[in-house]
């Protein structure tokens, strides 16, 4: 019987979304781009994603919801309501989040966190070890997981193990005031290939490992018990086609004409993100209060949408920044509105993927400035979704979309006064500008969407164990 090499892909979230309704569980595959790129992965031949299914899930109900999971080619791995608070809303949120985003003194190094995280990471490990053989391939993604590679390795060491970091690698001097950052490397390090989104992400790692492992490096290729593993930056990106052919979309057509018709003679901004301090909302609504007041002229002329997804409200800092947002807002609105304006339409909340494409096409401009962030996906949706070659992105340089997006106007957005001054320059930007800024980043959002991304990584990570195969032959 020939037995066929399989992939899997690991993360921490499946997906998927379950929900529970009168007793029952259902089930809608997730519209992330991730999930999408690697649905040409995970959905093939006996290829799986294993995964938190997002909610606690007693244990008499576990075999029904695996077996609704296995119909999608997905296998869980059930954490219980300690798990969830001491793992993912502890060490991976109160910890690894804040340091990796440069934000020392939000994390909160409690012991407890780091136990359930290391038990956690074990608990993926015995899952995966349940359903791999030797041949096989995986592909771990993001902070939650970073001691299994490693834990897989011991378990299984012919195995190919890859690893892809979602959210910026800080630079080393950030990285060593983690009580545990030993352990953190040497759990990576169990891979063959790591990717991050940006060649500083890569820098950083590498000069990491310099400090913390007793493993050689020649560029970024280093050399760990007597393994070769590489290091190289993959930016990641959307998928541009759904993005482009949405604005044509029935749905979308309608919420557009309807937006227009409300807002005609205003120039429309626009902001999307989750709920983050990360995210940089509390400046951007500070850069719109400096504008209204230096330029009143612009009252009853501009509007912000800005749209605020919910996220881990559990953790004490995120419900912090939105009792600030609520408070800034409200301020911003009471002190500029008129009586038929207001500068702000603020949600909280998740829209439809066709409402999301509906504000794409309406916005004039598009404001991503985060204090830090691994790539910024919204930057490159507003991108795809401009099939007219208009509209201004105003982009962070602290995004690693900037890295890419340099036809965007790039801010710092610490610098109120930098951020304000772009958005005036968006505000009176020339078509003809536009045009030749939006043309050269659509072509470069195109032409390296998340299909590519997904072959790029993939392709890396054969060609890296066939060379480390063929060292071992020699
Ligand atoms: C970021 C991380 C992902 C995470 C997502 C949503 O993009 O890189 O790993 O899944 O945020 O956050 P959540 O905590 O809801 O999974």
């Amino acid at each position: 019987m020939t037995v066929h090499n399989k992939t899997i892909i690991i993360s921490n979230r499946l997906p998927v979304k379950i929900t529970e309704h009168n007793g029952e569980y259902r089930l809608r595959p997730s519209e992330g781009g991730l999930a999408t790129g690697l649905g040409s992965v995970y959905k093939r031949g006996n290829n799986v994603w294993i995964g938190w299914p997002g909610i606690e899930v007693p244990e008499d109900r576990q075999d029904e919801v695996r077996q609704k999971l296995a119909e999608f080619n997905l296998i869980p791995v059930f954490l219980t309501n300690e798990e969830i608070s001491l793992y993912y809303e502890g060490f991976s949120n109160e910890v690894l989040w804040p340091i990796f985003h440069y934000l020392t003194t939000y994390a909160n190094f409690e012991q407890t966190y780091w136990d359930s995280y290391k038990s956690v990471n074990e608990k993926f490990r015995d899952t995966v070890i349940q359903n791999i053989n030797d041949g096989d391939t995986i592909w771990v993604h993001d902070y939650q997981l970073l001691l299994l590679p490693c834990l897989v390795r011991t378990e299984r060491p012919a195995v190919t193990i890859g690893f892809f970091q979602h959210i910026p690698f800080p630079s080393y001097e950030i990285l060593r005031v983690i009580p545990w950052r030993e352990e953190i490397i040497s759990g990576m390090l169990g891979a063959d290939l790591l990717g991050f989104h940006t060649f500083d992400d890569v820098k950083h790692f590498l000069s990491a490992v310099s400090m913390l492992s007793s493993s050689k490096q020649s560029e970024n290729i280093i050399m760990h018990k007597n393994r070769q593993i590489v290091v190289e930056s993959f930016p990641m990106g959307i998928d541009y086609q759904k993005f482009e052919s949405l604005t044509r979309h029935e749905k979308v057509a309608k919420h557009t004409a309807n937006f227009k018709e409300s807002h005609q003679n205003t120039k429309i901004m626009l902001s999307i993100d989750r709920l983050d301090y990360s995210k940089g909302i509390l400046q951007r609504l500070q850069a719109l209060e400096l504008l209204l007041q230096m330029h009143p002229e612009y009252i009853d002329k501009i509007s912000l949408f800005m749209i605020v997804v919910p996220s881990r409200d559990t953790v004490p800092k995120y419900k912090e920044l939105r009792d600030q947002i609520d408070q800034l807002v409200g301020n911003i609105n009471s002190r500029f509105r008129t009586l038929n304006w207001v500068p702000i339409h603020y949600f909280y909340r998740s829209f439809s993927v066709e409402f999301l494409s509906a504000l794409y096409s309406i916005a004039d401009i598009c404001i991503v400035t985060p204090m830090r962030d691994g790539m910024n996906l919204v930057s490159k949706e507003y991108v795809a979704s401009r099939t007219k070659n208009d509209g201004v992105l105003i982009l962070s340089e602290m995004a690693g979309a900037s890295k890419e997006l340099n036809d965007a106007l790039i801010v710092n957005p610490n610098n109120i006064g930098d951020v304000m001054r772009a958005i005036n320059r968006a505000i009176n930007m020339p078509p003809d500008e536009q045009n030749t800024r939006m043309t050269s980043m659509r072509h470069i959002v195109k032409k390296f969407d998340i299909n590519l991304w997904v072959k790029n990584f993939m392709d890396k990570l054969l060609e890296v164990k066939e060379i480390q195969q063929s060292l071992l032959t020699k």
